[in-house]
Order: structure tokens, then C-alpha cells, then sequence
């Protein structure tokens, strides 16, 4: 039986009571952690978003129909309770803000009675995800969830703030956008009013973020939700939201400093974390180099060593073959590890291959000098050495090479050295490694379309200096674009924009589109670009993967309220779902069923 809350006023919540509070007469509401009853006194412990409280009835207090009602508490039963302030008669509870207090009650009401819910709602969960994701609105009172969800909260004032102090105008952008290629692919909209036409929800504001410089808006952000279907992973999600900004008349320089303040600022206020600034950087060209990885986590070493030359002309057909058809041999060396058992190396073995990897070679450099591996026997012993000098091997040091083509060798052995810090333990819990990597190249050779598309997006500009080779070398040009790193995850990128007509022109003639399609899909900007275009450049941070960095979770769900799953579905609404066919037939709609094979 549900009462009602007339004549109470919440005057606290449960967490936020402390010694201070002691004699006052205070009304709290909240619900039913747990209770336990002692015969001549009840314990309640009283859980909201602030914290634990615990209550306390003894019927010479509340009086018996009081002392009644509280012993009929069950978990969950969302209470009201009227009482004094106390100091804890029994033991402090040092893990709890409210430990050193306790309330006695004078009255309890029932506000709601729970059902016994389907997992304990409490910290550090060891339920399984999927029954969580059903649950979520029970998963959601978790203090884990709700410490998560209150800092992203934070986060994002602290961005407001700082955006509005910098003179930024947040300015919202639509959410049904006119279907443009490139980058992921589009969420559709069927358009009842057109039939046959769609519209496509945004992956990002970018184009409308450019049309608004052009418009004269000088400094815009938006804390903008994006959506993209694309293949899920833990720092991924179909729809995520981006910290989105544009600025103009200005360059690589000042982006990046209004983005080092921000991210300084959010880090001190929202985990009391200094950042160094200003954030190292490194070119595209030396992250790929050292790390294999355009997003290194630099919180430890093991950096990628080209031994091409040094095994060139060796026995070993694998490094030989590898470098005739024009790939590369690099290695990396495992400190210590060179008596890692043999399973664990095959699987380190298997593990390159999920990367594209062909094999593995290794040499483990053991302690008494000599070699195990499984190409020593196709060197000779003066190769092998020159090779293991070249990897600054020591006896005790396990040494892994790929020879393929350099892509594959950079995200084989850049995958590679993340994987064995985490099973080596060599990463450090507390760092906060932020990186700039600039100087990405503009564009990336794509085997499927054959044919070159934009390694960020089509409206990034050339670097100066490689403007040239657009026409000679399109493959060779750098762009003034750069995304910010942290702890090895790609955090946010953004890019000076073309603003010249022939440029852009030229830009869209080498990603393969004819003028007319150009205009086609792309003509409003630029249509916008001849009506006086100030330069301008910007950037967007994932929102979801700061918040998932700084508070540490393993997977980007742990900060979004309602997130959905793997493939890309909601476990607690169960969308997407079918949809009547009357819905259908006004959007012109017919659900063409999959053939069978
Ligand atoms: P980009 O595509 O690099 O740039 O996206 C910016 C940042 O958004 C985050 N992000 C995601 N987060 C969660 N789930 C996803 N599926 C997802 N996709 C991207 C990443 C990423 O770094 N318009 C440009 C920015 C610009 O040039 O100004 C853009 O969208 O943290
Ligand atoms: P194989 O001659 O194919 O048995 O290979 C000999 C060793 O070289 C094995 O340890 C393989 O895992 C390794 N290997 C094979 N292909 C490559 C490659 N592309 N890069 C590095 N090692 C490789």
C-alpha cells in the first residue's frame, strides 16, 4: 500500500548528511538498501544518488505503528523518514560519507513497494551485462553507474563553461541532414511527405559547422549527438555524443590551444588531475614509425625497430620475400621475456594473425646467450647477431618480428606491444598520457573502391608545402588535420577546412567525384564558399571516451545511460523493431524479404 508524501519536504538527501548535521530534524527519501531487523531495533540503510544512510527505529522513538511499518522494509521500497541526526552509537563506517552518523527515526512512510529485483543493486556488480542492459533503469541506481553518469554531467558543464568563457556560441545543428558519402555509413530516414526520399541523421555536424563560419558565427561549439552504423567495438557506439567545434581566422595553432585548455580544464575539475600543457605532439609519420599505431599509447615503451636493412639478403625467406615484393621486416623487443612459454608465444602468434599477420618469427635471446627461434637455424650466427644488436637485445629479451607489407606490419606490431603491456602489466593505472598526432596524410588509397578517399574528410586542407603534389603525388600529401590522444585511444580530431574553390574543386577531382556529382551532394557549401568564406578549422572530441577514460571503464557503455549493444540493438526497449504496416505504407515503405539461399 503506497502512501503519499503530503506534509514532507525532503529537507536532504541521504548522502549529503554528515557530522556536521548532527541535532538537526531531518526528512529524508530515498530507498530501501537493506534492513535488518534485531527484534527491539530495526536498521535501515537508505540508499539516493548522494550515497548510504543509515536509520535506525526503536519503538520507544517512532511509536509501534512506526516501528510496524519498518519492519515490513524490504530492498527496494521507496521511504520516507522523519528523524534527528545522531553520532553513530555502534562502529564508524570509515567507507562511508555518512558513516560517522546514523538517524533515528520518529516516522516512516511507504511511498512504493518493490518487487525483489532481478540483481542486487549494488557497487561492482558481478551480474551479467546482458541482464544489466535489460534491466537498465535497475542497473542505473548502481553507484557505479550513477558516479559515472553525475561526472559526465559535470564534464559537461565544465565544457559550457569553458566554451562560453573562450566566446563560443553553442548553436544546435539538425539532426535530419540530406544524405552525404564518405566516412561511415548513414542512419536513413524515409520521408513521408516525399516519398522514395530519405533523410540521414548526422555522423557529424561538420558541414553545417562550416556553413555557420560562413555565415559570420566566428566560434561555434554544440555538445552534438552523432550517429553512425558502423561496426560496433568497446569505444564505439551507434549513436555517441561529440564536443563539437569550428572557429575562424585561425590555424593548427589555435585549435589546438582552445582544445588543450578545455580538455586541462575538465581533467582538473572532473578527477582534480593537472595536465601538463601544452600536450606533446607527433607527426602521423613518427607515431606509425615507433608505435605501428596513428593513436600510440605512450604510457610504455617496446617501440617498433625497422630491421629491413639489417635482414636483407639474410637466409630467412619470409624476411627476404617480404621485402622483394616491397613490404618491411620490424620487430619489437619483450624486455625479460625470453623464457615466455612456447603456448603463450603461439598465441601471441595467433593473436598477429586476427591482425592480418602471415606468422610471427621470434627470438628469444636466453640467459646463457644462446638463441631459441623459429628462424635462428636460417641464419648465421653473425646475422643473428647483427639482428639481435639492431634490437638492442639483451640475454632475457624475447624479440618479435613481421614481415609484410608496412601496413600490416604497423597494425600487427602495433596491436601487438598494446597487447603484451596489458598481459605484462607494464602500464601504469594512474597515467594520463595525452598526444597530438599531426600531419595525417589527406588521403588513403582504398583497395575496394580503388580509388583514393579522405583519410579524415573531404573538406581538409593540404599542408602548404604539399599542395603541389596533389596533382603529382596525390598519395604523398599531408593534411593540417590532428587528432588528440589519450592512454592510446583516439580522443578527438579535427582539421584546418579548405576554404578556396579551387582547392576544394581539385580535392573532390582526386577523390574521384565529377564536378557535377560534386555539386550534387556538397553544392550548398559550395554554393556558401562564393559568398565570402572566412578560414576556419575545428575539432570534436568524443564525449563518451573522455568520460570512459577518466573514469576508467573498460567499455564505453559504462558512461551512457541507455547504450545498446554489439549489434547496435537496445536490450531494455528492444529497438529497433518492426513497425506496423500501415506505418509502412505512408512512408511508402515495402520490407522486401531476404531470399532464402
Ligand atoms: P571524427 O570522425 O574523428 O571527426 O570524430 C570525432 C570523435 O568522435 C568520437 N567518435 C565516436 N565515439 C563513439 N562512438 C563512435 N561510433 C564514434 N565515432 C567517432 C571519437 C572521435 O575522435 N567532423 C569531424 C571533426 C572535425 O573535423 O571537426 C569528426 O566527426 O572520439
Ligand atoms: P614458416 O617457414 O612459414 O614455417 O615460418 C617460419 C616462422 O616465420 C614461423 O615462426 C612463422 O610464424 C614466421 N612467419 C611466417 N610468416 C611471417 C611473416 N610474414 N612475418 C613474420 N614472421 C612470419
Amino acid at each position: 500500500m503506497a502512501e503519499s508524501m503530503k506534509g514532507l519536504k525532503r529537507t536532504h538527501r541521504c548522502g549529503e548528511l554528515s557530522a556536521a548535521n548532527v541535532g538537526e530534524i531531518v526528512t529524508v527519501m530515498g530507498w530501501v538498501q537493506k534492513q535488518r531487523n534485531k527484534g527491539g531495533i530495526i536498521f535501515v540503510d537508505m540508499r539516493d544518488r548522494a550515497g548510504i544512510l543509515q536509520v535506525i527505529f526503536e519503538e520507544s522513538d517512532c511509536g509501534s505503528e512506526n516501528f510496524e511499518k519498518a519492519s515490513t522494509l524490504r530492498s527496494e521500497f521507496v521511504i520516507a523518514v522523519v528523524g534527528k541526526v545522531e553520532k553513530r552509537s555502534g562502529a564508524v563506517n570509515e567507507n562511508l560519507s555518512t558513516g560517522e552518523i546514523e538517524i533515528r527515526a520518529t516516522e516512516v512512510r511507504i511511498l512504493s513497494e518493490a518487487e525483489t529485483p532481478p540483481f542486487p543493486i549494488e557497487a561492482d556488480s558481478k551480474t551479467k551485462e546482458e541482464l544489466r542492459l535489460k534491466y537498465r533503469y535497475l542497473d542505473l541506481r548502481r553507484p557505479d553507474l550513477q558516479n559515472n553518469l553525475i561526472l559526465r554531467s559535470k564534464i559537461s558543464t565544465t565544457i559550457r563553461s569553458y566554451m562560453a568563457e573562450e566566446g563560443f556560441l553553442e548553436i544546435e545543428t539538425p539532426i535530419l541532414q540530406k544524405s552525404t558519402p564518405e566516412g561511415a555509413r548513414d542512419y536513413l530516414v524515409p520521408s513521408r511527405v516525399h516519398p522514395g526520399s530519405f533523410y540521414a541523421l548526422p555522423q557529424s555536424p561538420q558541414l553545417f559547422k562550416q556553413l555557420l563560419m560562413c555565415s559570420g558565427y566566428d566560434r561555434y561549439f554544440q555538445i552534438a549527438k552523432c550517429f553512425r552504423d558502423e561496426d560496433l567495438r568497446a569505444d564505439r557506439q551507434p549513436e555517441f555524443t561529440q564536443v563539437d567545434l569550428e572557429m575562424s581566422f585561425v590555424d593548427v595553432d589555435d585549435v589546438i590551444a582552445t582544445t588543450e585548455g578545455m580538455v586541462a580544464k575538465v581533467c582538473k575539475e572532473a578527477i582534480g588531475h593537472e595536465v601538463q600543457l601544452p600536450i606533446p605532439r607527433m607527426t602521423w609519420q613518427e607515431a606509425m614509425d615507433r608505435f605501428g599505431s596513428d593513436k600510440p599509447d605512450t604510457r610504455f615503451g617496446m617501440e617498433l625497430v625497422d630491421v629491413s636493412k639489417v635482414v636483407a639478403g639474410c637466409g630467412f625467406g619470409v624476411f627476404t620475400g617480404a621485402l622483394e615484393n616491397g613490404g618491411s621486416v620490424r620487430g619489437i623487443n619483450v624486455k625479460g621475456q625470453a623464457e615466455m612459454p612456447r603456448k603463450k608465444i603461439d598465441a601471441l602468434v595467433d593473436f598477429a594473425k586476427g591482425y592480418g599477420a602471415k606468422g610471427l618469427a621470434y627470438l628469444c635471446v636466453m640467459p646463457d646467450g644462446t638463441y631459441k627461434s623459429s628462424f635462428a637455424k636460417f641464419m648465421t650466427e653473425e646475422e643473428l647477431k647483427t639482428l639481435v644488436t639492431a634490437m638492442d637485445g639483451c640475454p632475457g629479451d624475447l624479440l618479435l618480428f613481421a614481415a609484410d607489407k608496412l601496413k600490416i606490419v604497423w597494425s600487427v606490431l602495433g596491436a601487438l606491444r598494446c597487447e603484451l603491456a596489458k598481459q605484462l602489466e607494464m602500464i601504469d593505472p594512474e597515467a594520463f598520457n595525452f598526444l597530438w598526432v599531426t600531419e595525417f596524410p589527406l588521403l588513403e588509397w582504398s583497395d575496394e573502391e580503388e580509388r583514393f578517399v579522405a583519410m579524415h574528410h573531404p573538406f581538409t586542407m593540404p599542408m602548404d608545402e604539399d599542395l603541389a603534389l596533389l596533382d603529382t603525388d596525390p598519395g604523398k600529401v599531408r593534411a593540417k588535420a590532428y587528432d588528440i590522444v589519450l592512454n592510446g585511444v583516439e580522443l578527438g580530431g579535427g582539421s584546418v577546412r579548405i576554404f578556396q574553390d579551387d582547392v576544394q574543386e581539385k580535392m573532390f577531382e582526386v577523390l574521384g567525384f565529377t564536378k557535377e556529382q560534386a555539386w550534387d551532394r556538397f553544392g550548398f557549401l559550395l554554393s556558401a564558399f562564393k559568398y565570402g568564406v572566412p578560414p576556419h578549422a575545428g575539432l570534436a572530441i568524443g564525449l563518451d571516451r573522455f568520460v570512459m577514460l577518466l573514469v576508467k571503464a573498460e567499455n564505453i557503455r559504462e558512461v551512457i545511460a541507455f547504450p545498446k549493444v554489439k549489434d547496435a540493438s537496445c536490450l531494455m526497449t528492444n529497438a529497433p523493431d518492426v513497425v506496423d504496416d500501415k506505418q509502412l505504407e505512408e512512408l511508402y515503405l515495402q520490407i522486401v524479404k531476404e531470399q532464402e539461399a
